[in-house]
């Protein structure tokens, strides 16, 4: 009788969706740059992620026999270290379950020590550079190539497609721009090409009239520049006004943006530039095109270029939990190395260290002020 009665409870239930009265809200975090000049691809990273929450939030997603209700906890970290921490920190103790982000290696790489020892995982769809997974912790992972596939393989195009023989590199001394510039400085040395020059600059630079003028005078085919768009546009203006429009413009993905075509303001330089992205083209990811026409609809002109990754990242942590059964990131966290999830971007699994297994590269260059893939 009593067994009787549990079933009808349960069968009125599934019906009713009782059984799963009890909701419970899951926080997830995310960090970028939200607040100046790097704004816009912390807007378009801070998109995916509320756009996986709003898709998870249709699902009925059912973890240790409550139904969830996903929320974002949505931090700034202005693309500054300091800053990175702090907001680390802060959701640490605001107990989120895991955390998408951060976006710049500057930031990502002390943020990860911070959530390896308050035990919450990160996932990164942005941060490049090789040195955040260096350390093993067991709460780091990321879903996009490290910079020494981007910057070896931009020293491979520039040297063995194009033929150019001299460069000069320029970087903007963040971890990001100065670790590209060095890998793919090594690579043009070994491919026989020659560094007619360094320079530097920071991510808050607006002139480069300067060190562009002391690379002129190298007579370089090509400048490398390890940095974002927010110098990268403004350069590519400054070269053309400097009359060095021959001169191609190589870059990591800081600056392959939509926003660049616009930050170079008409300049045909925008023509001589070849950047690379740690993944496959919008037309190459299983669910590029499809993904992308929805952001469009729902974030109309944001698209930049990280959102389908910090989409997949999200669900990435939510995979992990319900394999769990277990929101409890102490007990979640150990099934995200065992990740085999087909993501918009690509199947994701993980080495041992947290990179991405098998991670593609995309070069691009830019045709009539837009983005256009050549692999
Ligand atoms: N890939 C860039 C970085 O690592 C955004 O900072």
């Amino acid at each position: 009788m009593q067994m009787k009665l549990k079933l009808t409870v349960v069968a009125l239930a599934a019906v009713t969706g009782l059984a799963v009265a009890q909701d419970a809200v899951v926080k997830i975090g995310h960090v970028g740059p939200m607040s100046g000049s790097q704004a816009h691809y912390g807007k378009d990273n801070e998109n995916g992620t509320r756009m996986a929450i709003d898709d998870l939030n249709t699902q009925n997603v059912v973890i240790g026999g409550k139904k969830i209700k996903f929320e974002i906890v949505a931090e700034d970290d202005a693309a500054d270290p300091k800053q990175g921490t702090a907001v680390a920190q802060k959701l640490c103790d605001a107990k989120v379950s895991g955390v998408v982000g951060h976006l710049n290696s500057g930031t990502t790489i002390p943020a990860s020590k911070v959530y390896n020892d308050c035990g919450i995982p990160h996932i990164t769809g942005a941060a490049t550079n090789p040195n955040l997974t260096k350390p093993g912790y067991k709460t780091t992972y990321r879903i996009i190539a490290n910079d020494n596939a981007l910057g070896a393989g931009l020293a491979f195009y520039a040297a063995d497609a194009l033929k150019l023989k001299k460069v000069a590199i320029i970087d903007d001394r963040t971890a990001y721009g100065q670790g590209v510039a060095e890998v793919f400085k090594k690579t043009a040395l070994t491919k026989g090409m020659t560094v007619v020059d360094e320079q530097f600059t920071t991510d808050k630079a607006t002139d480069f009239m300067a060190i562009l003028t002391a690379v002129k005078s190298k007579n370089p085919d090509a400048v490398f520049y390890g940095g974002m768009d927010a110098q990268g546009g403004p350069m590519l203006r400054q070269m053309e006004q400097l009359g060095m429009s021959n001169v191609k413009f190589f870059g990591g993905d800081g600056i392959c943006t939509a926003e660049i075509a616009k930050l170079a303001g008409g300049a045909k330089t925008l023509n001589n530039v070849v950047c690379a992205e740690g993944g496959a083209s919008l037309a190459k990811m299983p669910g590029g095109e499809a993904w992308k026409k929805r952001y469009d609809a729902k974030y109309p002109g944001q698209f930049q270029i990280y959102s389908p990754y910090t989409y997949d990242a999200t669900f990435v942590l939510v995979d992990a939990m319900k394999r769990a059964n277990s929101t409890d990131p102490k007990v979640y966290t150990p099934e995200l190395i065992k990740t085999n999830y087909k993501g918009v971007t690509t199947t994701i699994a993980f080495e041992p260290n947290g990179e991405l297994k098998n991670p593609a590269i995309t070069l691009y260059v830019y045709k009539d002020g837009k983005k256009s893939a050549l692999n």
